[in-house]
């Protein structure tokens, strides 16, 4: 039997603690039915083509078995400089979500040069709806970096408490030349090779009106037991020190960001992989290497046990 200052404990922590329920739950085939593919045009100019559902699935870009989502980029067609890029995928979750929890099980991401993955959410009127980038890097550069892009009028404190590394603290699109307001996740294992060589791991978000927070935690190291679980119950409070710190303090969460999509994708040079490609270490022209070598993007993938969302 619970007593009932058990029961009344419970109540408490559902209603003021950071505890969440389960409310979505994609694994394996059900990715298909909660995402839609978005065959458009890359915004950010990448040496890409996204493919509808019915290309997706005929040339296995997306393909689902048992607790296995895979997301990937054409690895075997060798391209002319003047057709489309590289065949890839973009997907949009079919929902909306404003304050939750989404918690990512990632076995592995793409790696390559030229690649540009991504995991992030977004809403419809970008930037007054904000952008949360959860997972996001290029050309295999570590670590993984959570980014905010918003509008005029927020901004983060330069001391907050966080592990990772602030790049830059105000998170204006206008302002920034369209960066954001970046923190580097401070563990070499969250992006790239050394993310795969260690099996992949675990990103969360926490969004709320008072603060966005990112965690990642590594297969390498134990994550709290909900998280590795998957549980149908999730309490942020005991997930410790965010990797990503955004306060509300000098930036409205309620009104920078709206209802927000999660988008998948994998794009290959544009703005920000192409632009930096020259200082990564990579051959050739970002362009031409993606053209030429398509079995350098036989990596690039992202292969997901799940997503859970949850919410208050
Ligand atoms: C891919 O993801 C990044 C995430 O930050 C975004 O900036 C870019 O616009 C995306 N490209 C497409 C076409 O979705
Ligand atoms: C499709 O991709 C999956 C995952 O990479 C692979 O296991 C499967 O063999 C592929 N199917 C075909 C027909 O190539
Ligand atoms: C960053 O990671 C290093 C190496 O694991 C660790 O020693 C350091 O304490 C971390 N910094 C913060 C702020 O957590
Ligand atoms: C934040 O924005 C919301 C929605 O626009 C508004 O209702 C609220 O008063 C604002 N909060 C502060 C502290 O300015």
């Amino acid at each position: 039997m619970f007593s009932k200052g058990f029961l009344l404990a419970c109540f408490a922590a559902q209603v003021f603690g950071a505890s969440y329920r389960q409310t979505d739950s994609h694994s394996g085939s059900s990715f298909l039915s909660a995402f839609s593919y978005e065959a458009i045009a890359d915004p950010t100019h990448g040496r890409v083509n996204y493919v509808d559902a019915g290309t997706a699935s005929a040339r296995n870009l997306t393909y689902a078995s048992g607790d296995r989502f895979i997301l990937r980029s054409d690895y075997t067609t060798k391209l002319g400089s003047g057709g489309a890029g590289r065949n890839s995928v973009r997907l949009k979750s079919n929902k909306q979500y404003t304050t939750s929890v989404m918690v990512f099980n990632v076995r592995h991401m793409p790696q390559g040069c030229g690649t540009w993955p991504a995991i992030w959410t977004v809403g419809g009127n970008w930037p007054n709806q904000g952008e949360i980038d959860i997972l996001e890097g290029v050309n295999d550069q570590g670590p993984n970096q959570a980014t905010l892009h918003t509008n005029a009028g927020c901004t983060m404190p330069a001391s907050r408490s966080q592990s990772g590394n602030a790049v830059q603290n105000n998170c204006d699109v206008a302002a920034t030349g369209n960066a954001g307001c970046g923190v580097q996740i401070n563990d070499s294992r969250s992006y790239g090779p050394a993310f795969n060589n260690a099996g992949g791991g675990w990103l969360a978000v926490e969004r709320t009106t008072s603060f966005i927070k990112v965690w990642f935690w590594s297969r390498a190291v134990s994550p709290p037991s909900d998280v590795a679980n998957g549980a149908a119950n999730v309490n942020t409070d005991g997930w410790g020190t965010p990797a990503a710190y955004f306060p509300s303090s000098s930036c409205n969460i309620s009104q920078k960001f709206g209802p927000h999509n999660i988008i998948i994708n994998l794009t290959f040079c544009g703005d920000w992989a192409g632009a930096v490609y020259g200082n990564s270490g990579c051959p050739s022209s970002c362009v031409d290497y993606v053209n030429n070598n398509p079995s350098a993007f036989s990596n690039a993938y992202f292969d997901f046990q799940w997503i859970k969302v949850y919410q208050p």
